[in-house]
């Protein structure tokens, strides 16, 4: 197939193109680099052995959409292109619903004009908002009133846009893929997650605590009703999810309307045990402290991922301990991400 992939240069989405590679796809990676940079791809290329073509550009400039969408006739896109940071959503809501949804918008319109009708789609497990039983299946309840964030909420937002948007064109294809904790990098340690300043997310803080970045972790409240009273939550090695994508694209293949699958492994680990397990995977024991609880967080999350099981034939194959070596191995190799 060939595959138009917005935001195809960041975290998940380059890991995904190298999937799609391996997979016999063609593949079209349209980024603004707002949070990325040219250099993932060309290892992806380099992985692959295989050519990527890069087109710079932002989902919110509709010509630039158009002009890719006229040189190539593509099959199915794949939509990862986000502002993606909890924190700052709250700071700059209208930044996130401007870039999120009216670029999400743009780019329907995009594939309607070109004659696209298969989207697969970056939702999250934050649209559960707080989650009234565990695990969580995707007929568990979405609240918008309970997600707890702007970034949150134009995921939750855009799920109903886009079943709007196939409501109104039947023949159209929607995957909304609701992915959990991404977490690792790839087995060889060429490509991986590169956040900008300080890390929000627990795995890139504890690796780079491990690599001698930061001093300490600060674990965000010690008081959960958890096992150990750190929160939990269902980490996924980003190789698994990467796959998720290339069979959902088959799935889609199938004319199969609107499909909503949670990728995610069925399994918590607490904030204690990620330590543990990276400070074992590093050989270097991870110094934290117990600190206040962050605002907004929720004490567990984890998936049940039967569906996209039984639907989709994908199943996460790999364990806690092969995501914090991939990622250990990320982190050391490149300890100042791309830009080394
Ligand atoms: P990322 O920031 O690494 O990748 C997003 C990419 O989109 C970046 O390369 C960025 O430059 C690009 N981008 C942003 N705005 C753009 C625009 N206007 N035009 C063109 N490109 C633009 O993030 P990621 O972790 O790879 O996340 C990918 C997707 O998965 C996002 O939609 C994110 O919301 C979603 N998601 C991520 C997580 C997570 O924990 N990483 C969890 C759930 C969902
Ligand atoms: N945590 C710490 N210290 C830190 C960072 C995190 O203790 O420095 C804890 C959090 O309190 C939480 C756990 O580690 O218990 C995981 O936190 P992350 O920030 O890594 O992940 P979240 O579950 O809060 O959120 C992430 C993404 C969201 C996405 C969600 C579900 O940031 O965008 O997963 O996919 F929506």
């Amino acid at each position: 197939m060939n595959v138009l992939v917005t935001g195809g240069a960041g975290y998940i989405g380059s890991h995904t193109c190298l999937e799609l590679l391996n997979t016999g796809h063609s593949v079209t990676v349209f980024d603004n680099l707002s949070n990325s940079s040219e250099e993932s791809l060309r290892r992806v290329a380099d992985l692959a052995q295989k050519e990527i073509v890069f087109v710079k550009g932002d989902i919110l400039d509709n010509e630039a959409l158009e002009q890719v969408f006229a040189q190539t006739q593509f099959d199915s896109v794949i939509h990862f292109a986000s502002l993606k940071a909890v924190g700052e959503s709250v700071s700059k809501p209208l930044e996130y619903y401007h870039n999120n949804l009216t670029g999400t918008v743009n780019l329907c319109y995009a594939m309607q004009n070109a004659g696209v009708k298969n989207l697969v789609f970056s939702s999250s497990a934050t649209v559960y908002g707080l989650p009234k039983s565990l695990p969580l299946t995707e007929a568990s309840p979405t609240m918008i009133h309970e997600v707890t964030n702007p970034y949150g909420r134009t995921k939750l937002m855009l799920e109903f846009v886009l079943r709007d948007w196939q409501t109104a064109n039947p023949n159209f294809n929607v995957a909304l893929l609701r992915y959990f904790n991404p977490v690792g990098a790839h087995e060889s340690g060429q490509i991986g997650e590169d956040p900008n300043g300080i890390p929000n997310n627990l795995l890139p803080y504890v690796s780079q605590v491990a690599v001698g970045k930061l001093d300490q972790l600060g674990v965000f409240g010690g008081d959960y009703e958890t096992p150990d009273g750190t929160g939990v939550r269902d980490y996924i090695h980003v190789v698994d999810l990467a796959a998720g994508h290339v069979l959902a694209l088959n799935k889609l293949a199938t004319n199969c309307g609107v499909v909503t699958y949670n990728l995610g492994t069925g399994n918590g680990y607490s904030v204690l045990e990620i330590v543990k397990a990276f400070g074992e995977a590093s050989g270097k024991p991870i110094p934290y402290k117990v600190v206040d609880r962050r605002p907004g967080d929720i004490a567990a999350c984890y998936a049940d991922p039967a569906l996209a099981k039984s639907e989709l034939g994908w199943e996460a194959k790999r364990g806690l301990k092969e995501m914090c070596v991939d990622g250990w191995r990320w982190q050391s190799q490149n300890p100042n991400g791309f830009n080394a």
